[in-house]
């Protein structure tokens, strides 16, 4: 699609990515968006690019507006592949001025692409370029979420370009946060969080305060991925600090991989015993639900119950695929419990307490092995687990609450 003008002289020029359905592990059902940004000025300046196959998609929205050749400066927010992949075509395409980026981004766009005699201008926070009228304030985002991360502020447009903070990969037509439907956005954006931030959490939290320290007034936010928020650029800042804080839900997920429907029969007499003791919860089959969307569940559940069959003394690939998947991304605050079937050696539960312990989870009982098929009994002790996970989660959070309203704002835990 052509160019957006977002505020008087600004305008998206990025790409529409329909058909990505993996991002480095992470589920894009709806595809995602690489946005960048162009600023008529005095200098006019490009703010990041879009990975490298959508390049003539960037080149034909710059050319809806002015030969690119005009560029004088190129912003460079953020090295990863999806946003500096067309950096050294247009660099060559436009010959800018200036490439402004951070030390660790100048680091980052040599190591990448080898090219050491670019005309760079390295920023720090704080920093400020004149465009002509308007003026550009950069602030460092280290490991938000790369070394080279940072953002760029236009004051004069209370416009925050936030590169992949804020961001949703979802792909669409619209370009504004109150052109869609707002529940399914902050469920967007808490699958990015949950999946691309959750670890940064704390760097999170220091980014918002050094955006308030700052005094920075914001009134929109454009990130490099998916919609610009301008409703209530407030409302996904304080999502922001609610997910940082890994605070919210009185929930559980049982999550699971059966062999022989053994542990998904476990699984069941978890959710009864869940149930009885006031917790909500969600059942999880490894088999049907993708890793990152159970991250995203992840992110507002206070209790994880993992479950699975024994296999090859091992626990179920998927159980391990999730589990490296899981303590990577450091969710925090949560209350844990193991059960499994097995047949003969059953390492499984223990494997699972071992992963559990070292993701600083607290573990709830001794957790439940069940040789072959789960008898009266064994399912009795099932349920009771159910109930001391409950317990355990509910002293923490404290009862589940009335169903919340998505809404700006809202979205995930606005409980
Ligand atoms: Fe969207 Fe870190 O790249």
């Amino acid at each position: 699609m052509g160019p957006v003008e977002i505020k008087k002289g600004v305008y998206w020029v990025g790409a529409l990515d329909w058909n990505i359905r993996d991002f480095h592990g992470y589920s894009t059902p709806k595809g995602t968006t690489y946005n960048a940004y162009l600023i008529i000025d005095e200098k006019i300046t490009l703010f990041d690019t879009v990975k490298k196959p959508f390049k003539n998609d960037l080149i034909e929205s710059i050319s809806k507006i002015i030969d690119p050749r005009r560029i004088d400066y190129l912003v460079v927010n953020h090295v990863e592949m999806d946003h500096s992949g067309s950096v050294p075509e247009i660099v060559e395409l436009v010959g800018p001025q200036k490439v402004v980026c951070s030390a660790m981004g100048k680091k980052a766009l040599v190591d990448h692409y080898g090219l050491q005699n670019w005309p760079y201008h390295i920023v720090e926070t704080g920093q400020t370029l004149k465009l002509g009228k308007k003026t550009v304030s950069f602030l460092e985002t280290r490991m938000l979420h790369w070394p080279d991360s940072m953002m760029s502020y236009i004051a004069e447009d209370r416009l925050l370009l936030s590169s992949d903070g804020f961001g949703q990969h979802w792909a669409t037509s619209q370009r504004f946060d109150d052109e869609v439907d707002a529940s399914e956005l902050f469920d967007h954006a808490a699958k990015y969080y949950a999946n691309i931030l959750m670890l940064f959490s704390p760097v999170v939290q220091k980014v918002i305060a050094k955006i308030d320290e700052l005094g920075l007034d914001v009134d929109m936010i454009a990130p490099d991925h998916g919609l610009i928020w301008r409703r209530d650029p407030a409302g996904i800042i304080k999502a922001y600090q609610r997910w940082s804080r890994q605070e919210c839900g009185a929930k559980a997920l049982v999550i699971y991989d059966t062999m022989w429907q053994a542990t998904e029969r476990m699984a069941s007499a978890i959710a009864e015993g869940l149930k009885e003791g006031g917790l909500d919860f969600k059942l999880l089959n490894l088999k049907l639900n993708h890793r990152s969307d159970i991250m995203t569940e992840v992110l507002d559940s206070r209790a994880l119950v993992l479950g699975s069959a024994t296999i090859n003394n091992g626990m179920m690939p998927a159980m391990a695929d999730l589990l490296s998947y899981m303590k990577g991304l450091r969710p925090a605050g949560k209350v844990g419990a193991a059960f499994g079937s097995y047949g003969w050696s059953g390492e499984a539960v223990k494997l699972l307490s071992e992963a559990m312990r070292e993701m600083n989870i607290t573990l709830i009982g001794e957790g439940v092995r069940v040789r072959y098929s789960p008898k009266r009994e064994d399912l009795d002790k099932c349920v009771e687990l159910g109930r001391q996970v409950a317990r355990a989660a509910l002293e923490a959070v404290g009862p589940p609450a009335k169903a919340a309203t998505k809404t700006s704002g809202g979205g995930k835990c606005a409980q």
